[in-house]
């Protein structure tokens, strides 16, 4: 059976972007083997130093991971700081990890580019990766567009490992939906917390209404024909609606007649509707917060016990142990 395994950062509230390119693949791939998911807290540390914000939001994703149809009876979810060897195998790597590897990674230069501090955790956060990954032997990762270079570096990263010391790590491969790759925001761009253009799944209605009105349009006049792939509105609509309705509001674009205002109405509502029963769900966990508490425990509990096969492989391998 094939071992699938994704993490997320609780480093603010998600996203159409993040549900999109790897939430909702992630809970349709837990079908389809054994599926460890992870609230990435450690690695949100590399941007948020606030104690109360970083619990809540650690709470959060578990709450919106639950939600979305994460089934604990099928995947495993828990916090990635419950893993404690995760820290001990990352450093293993990082004894092999060539530095030009890491010179190469984009999110780093992004990052800073855009005013994070130039840390050693930010610089180094490929590293961590590589173990969250590696430390459970996973086969298959789940994860949106811009994550693949660091897919890149875990294989590069655990080949280098087998070289040094025998043959200690298989290979995982990422998948990423196509249609889903790079989920544009309300300025057209990728859709990301660090851009300001995004629509929260679990948004108030009045305030998730006001992020798809703010949808930013050309100039183009009612009566005159649009051109749907062109545009965000029916980008989004898309991942939401069947493939009619889809190909409805793609000729209704075409014909000319209807402004984008009523487009972008047609799918707020889409959109609402859409995550009706997940509000649903979501109430009634929170609601519980023992429930939740013990889904995580369970969770860091099997997790723990998988990556202890792994690690003692490991620490065999280079002579810890
Ligand atoms: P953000 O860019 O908002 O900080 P993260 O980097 O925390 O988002 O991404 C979490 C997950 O969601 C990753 O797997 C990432 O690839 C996916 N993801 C984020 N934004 C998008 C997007 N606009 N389109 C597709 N996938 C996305
Ligand atoms: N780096 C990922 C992100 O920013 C989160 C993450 C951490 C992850 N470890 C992972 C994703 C392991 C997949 C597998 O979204």
């Amino acid at each position: 059976m094939k071992r699938i395994l994704s993490g997320i950062q609780p480093s603010g509230a998600l996203h159409l972007g993040n549900y999109l390119g790897m939430m909702r693949p992630a809970v349709e791939l837990q079908q389809q083997g054994e599926a460890l998911y992870f609230i990435a807290d450690l690695h949100a540390l590399t941007s948020l130093h606030d104690a109360d914000a970083l619990r809540r939001h650690s709470r959060d994703v578990a709450l919106d991971f639950l939600a979305c149809g994460l089934d604990p009876s099928r995947a495993l979810l828990f916090r990635q700081s419950d893993i404690p060897k995760i820290s001990l195998l990352s450093w293993i790597l990082s004894t092999v990890t060539p530095m030009g590897l890491l010179e190469r990674c984009h999110s780093y230069k992004d990052k800073t580019a855009r005013g994070l501090a130039a840390t050693h955790a930010l610089f180094s956060y490929p590293v961590l990766m590589a173990a969250d990954i590696l430390i459970y032997d996973s086969d298959i990762v789940p994860v949106g567009k811009d994550q693949k270079q660091h897919l890149e570096v875990t294989r590069d990263i655990a080949v280098k490992m087998n070289e040094t010391f025998g043959d200690i790590f298989k290979l995982p491969e990422p998948s990423i939906r196509e249609d889903a790759a790079v989920v544009p925001g309300t300025d057209g761009a990728k859709m990301s917390k660090s851009y300001g253009n995004t629509i929260e799944i679990f948004a108030e209605e009045k305030a998730m209404r006001k992020k798809f009105m703010g949808i930013v349009t050309d100039s183009t006049p009612v009566e005159a024909p649009k051109d749907p792939e062109s545009s965000s509105i029916y980008q989004l609509y898309r991942l939401f609606s069947s493939a009619d309705d889809a190909a409805a509001m793609a000729e209704r674009f075409r014909a000319g007649g209807t402004g984008y205002g009523d487009f972008k109405k047609q799918l707020f509502g889409t959109v609402w509707e859409y995550f009706a029963p997940m509000r649903a769900k979501r109430a009634e966990l929170e609601a519980d917060p023992g429930y939740v508490d013990g889904i995580l425990r369970t969770g860091a509990e099997k997790a723990n016990a998988i990556a202890e096969k792994v690690m003692a492989r490991v620490e065999a391998a280079v002579g810890l142990r």
